[in-house]
């Protein structure tokens, strides 16, 4: 079993031989502080393509700011940061939202736009990346598509406050399937839903994975998510990889600190 793993080289080459497949996102020696809050340390992380790679952490231990250096929204202090084969702070703003636009980004809480009805919610990517998508000229076969995608066809023109909290989280991933991303993100996407609701998103985020060939990187302390969902699993303490593995490796383990994330 492989924990504590400083030697990322190590784990990297064994995920790329174990599945033969290309490197989709590469996190290296990542380092962000906040004034004297020293939230990553050296973070290492290898998605590889088609993958489904859970990273779990305690509350505060930094998932949001590691997942948001994936899309350029916080600047690390050090370390690399690649997606899809491209340095994220090396690119200019044009470039930056190219890249964006094969990136789906389900945000914590999944906000919807209030004063927006479900379709408005979903055309706005649409033009915010006009040049992936060409010239539009009938947004609705592919807002339908996407709804379908979810179940929620139905809701295309209701305000999201006439929507369940589930209902929300499924219009908020339809809207991220607009672009048909190749990397999907996923911040919790499971936090403040039933167990119900919960197993229906799961449900949803490995249809999608399915039917698109999506490599997803799904953020969660959710711990049944973890299970059903991942191929491989990280998890963060103390800012690094602490130890990774798949979920029964990682569950097994008789390292204290894996130990805790398992316990109910
Ligand atoms: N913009 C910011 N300015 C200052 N501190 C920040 C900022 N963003 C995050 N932090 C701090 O960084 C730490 C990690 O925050 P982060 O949101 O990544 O945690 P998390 O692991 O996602 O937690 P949760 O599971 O509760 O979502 C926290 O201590 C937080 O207060
Ligand atoms: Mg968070």
């Amino acid at each position: 079993m492989s924990f504590n793993m400083t030697d990322q080289d190590q784990i990297t080459n064994r995920s790329e031989s174990a599945q033969g497949g290309k490197a989709v996102i590469e996190i290296k020696d990542l380092y962000k502080s906040f004034g004297d809050n020293h939230v990553l340390n050296g973070f290492n992380m290898t998605l590889m393509e088609g993958e489904n790679l859970v990273v779990m952490g305690k509350s505060g231990s930094g998932k949001s700011v590691m997942i948001k250096c994936l899309v350029g929204l916080v600047k690390p202090d050090s370390g690399t940061v690649k997606v899809l084969g491209k340095e994220i702070n090396s690119l200019d703003q044009q470039n930056l939202d190219e890249l964006r636009s094969d990136i789906g980004f389900l945000f914590q809480g999944s906000a919807l736009y209030d004063s927006m009805t479900v379709r408005e919610n979903l055309e706005f990517p649409m033009r915010r990346h006009k040049e992936k998508l060409g010239v539009v000229a009938d947004t609705e076969p592919l807002v339908r598509e996407a709804l379908e995608n979810v179940g929620l066809a139905h809701t295309m023109d209701l305000m999201p406050v006439e929507l369940s909290g589930g209902m929300k989280r499924r219009v908020a991933l339809a809207r991220t399937l607009i672009l048909k991303p190749k990397v999907m993100l996923y911040d919790e996407p499971t936090s403040g839903l039933d167990p119900i609701t919960s197993k229906e998103i799961i449900e949803l985020m490995r249809s999608i994975q399915k039917k698109y060939g999506t490599s997803s990187l799904i953020i969660t302390h959710d711990v049944d998510c973890a299970r059903v969902i991942s191929e491989r699993m990280i998890l963060l303490v103390d800012g690094i990889n602490y130890a990774e593995g798949t979920y029964s490796q990682l569950s097994q383990s008789t390292d204290p600190k894996v130990d805790a994330f398992f316990k109910k």
